[in-house]
């Protein structure tokens, strides 16, 4: 499968093994990371961004993809007839991944009447594509303070500090309810959960359900969905959400997007909980993303008032698969690290310590690629060498098929064995760290709005460790559907009305920041059908 190019590289990568597979390379000091961020990571290229010039991050920079969709056209008119709901619930739940499903049934609980609509299927999410795990400070030897300096030194300080707080105390029960619920964690004979660290952990405390935790997450919670028969509406959008005329939320237009027929959802509370945006390919960077994270959530929510958090920043996964083409992009998860493989470049050297954070990880290879010139050519781009065998020759024969099978057949189908060749690397476009910012009930600025899940920004800062987005998932898509069930009980819905995105629009004309393409984006335009 390899080039003869590649092949001859690969040649060091094998000589070298059994030396780098005990050398310990030196973790980065604090200046160190900082100079190699600004000088590579994809967050510090001015020219990506554009300032917005209306709503309520004004003046603040956001990636120009974004700007063009936050600032763009809704695909309704503003007189859209709201008179005779389609749909009339106490929560409705925007979205059907991992923190839509864990909000519906925490809702359900509360005893309010919920309702799903997602523009896919339930499950078509994120959550479902996450691979190496969930933290949860669990063990003897670790504790919720320990995960929150990780985390928070892992973020650089940035994240709200009452929501992290909320995250790393909450994990344990989060992670003992996903037990309970059917979830699948690997475990010792005694029934002990095994753990291992990610990126910038100072504990061993990921849990896994092999490398699909996310899909057997996800497995689980839309069984507890559908045996509670909680109504999931799917190829449905939501394309704008509908206020009433206290500027309460109140529901959302949606959009069957089998028959484009528009339809609405009147809702006494609103979760959102729509995912990230990594289809939009910022910097055109590939994406470990699914086909619908199209950033519709920060656009709805934007476009009714609430406000963003660091929406300048994203995560690029330091392992996308660089080769083969097919599946160029996809995540190779941190797990590979965590169990030992190293990363090295085309002279065969181990050139970063394997579980430094992934923003400072992802710098190094872009270094790696470009400065230094030490890349491995792939057919229309560079990579550098994972060396999974590393792994076999640390933890023994059979840890590859036990661990991470999902690694092993997705290269294996190309005919690469990551038992006994390493594969190539490099950034892909993984998460957004920034969106909507909440306070610790998950509430938005828009009364009734809650928000949950990679929607939102602030709790990891400007970085988030591994396996702590699958918690946030968790822990705040269940926080929200609570209060949101509970306050759907003291709350009525008045008057609909789409009034914010007249005066939205009308704002945007006024300050020259109206784009011209209509939002939100709902799905990738591969085929370029709406150029
Ligand atoms: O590498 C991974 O398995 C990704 C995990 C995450 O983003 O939390």
């Amino acid at each position: 499968m390899y080039t003869e190019e590649m092949k001859k590289s690969m040649a060091k990568v094998d000589e070298n093994r059994e030396n780098n597979t005990s050398y310990e390379p030196p973790r980065m000091t604090a200046e160190e990371k900082e100079a190699l961020l600004a000088e590579y990571h994809p967050d510090y290229k001015k020219e990506e961004f554009s300032v917005l010039l209306t709503g309520e991050n004004k003046g603040e920079k956001v990636p120009k993809e974004l700007a063009a969709l936050l600032l763009g056209k809704s695909r309704i008119n503003a007189d859209f007839d709201l008179s005779s709901p389609d749909y009339d619930v106490d929560v409705l739940v925007i979205g059907g991944g991992g923190a839509g499903a864990s909000a519906a049934i925490e809702a359900h609980n509360t005893g309010a009447s919920v309702m799903i609509v997602t523009k896919l299927r339930i499950g078509d999410a994120n959550t479902m594509m996450a691979e190496g795990g969930i933290q949860a400070a669990d063990k003897p030897n670790d504790s919720p303070a320990v995960h929150f300096t990780d985390a928070y030194g892992g973020g650089h300080f940035a994240a709200k500090k009452e929501l992290l707080y909320k995250l790393v105390t909450e994990a344990p029960e989060a992670v003992k309810w996903l037990n309970d619920l059917g979830v699948e964690f690997d475990k010792r004979e005694d029934g002990t959960m095994i753990t291992t660290h990610g990126g910038g952990t100072s504990r061993k405390r990921m849990h896994a359900a092999k490398d699909y935790t996310g899909a057997e997450i996800m497995r689980t919670l839309r069984d507890e969905v559908l045996n509670r028969q909680i109504p999931v509406v799917d190829f449905t959008a939501a394309v704008e959400l509908i206020l009433d005329e206290e500027g309460k939320a109140a529901g959302a237009v949606l959009l069957n997007m089998e028959t484009n027929a528009l339809l609405t959802a009147r809702a006494k509370t609103v979760v959102l909980a729509t995912g990230g945006a990594g289809r939009l390919h910022y910097q055109g960077f590939p994406t470990s993303n699914h086909y619908g994270a199209t950033a519709d959530g920060l656009v709805l929510a934007y476009r009714a008032g609430a406000k963003l958090l660091y929406p300048d920043t994203l995560q690029y996964h330091p392992t996308g698969a660089a080769y083969p083409e097919q599946i160029f992009g996809a995540l190779v998860t941190e797990k590979v690290r965590s169990l030992g493989a190293k990363l090295v470049n085309a002279d065969g050297e181990v050139f970063i310590h394997p579980l430094e954070t992934r923003d400072v990880s992802a710098a190094s290879i872009i270094r790696e690629c470009t400065k230094r010139g030490k890349g491995v050519k792939t057919v229309d781009g560079v990579g550098v060498w994972l060396d999974t065998p590393m792994i076999e020759k640390k933890n023994g024969e059979g840890t590859i098929e036990k661990r991470i099978p999902a690694m092993m057949r997705m290269f294996g189908e190309y005919g690469i064995d990551i038992r006994k060749e390493p594969i190539l690397v490099y950034p892909t476009l993984h998460y957004q760290n920034g969106g909507v910012d909440i306070n610790t009930q998950c509430e938005t600025k828009v009364k009734n709005l809650y928000a949950a899940g990679e929607v939102v920004g602030g709790i990891h800062g400007r970085n988030r460790l591994m396996g702590n987005s699958l918690l946030d998932v968790i822990v705040f898509g269940r926080n929200a559907g609570r209060n949101a069930g509970k306050r759907a009980k003291e709350t009525t819905a008045g008057k609909l009305t789409l009034k914010h995105i007249e005066e939205f629009e009308r704002e945007a004309e006024k300050n020259g920041a109206l784009s011209d393409i209509q939002s939100p984006m709902l799905l990738p335009d591969y085929a370029g059908k709406n150029k």
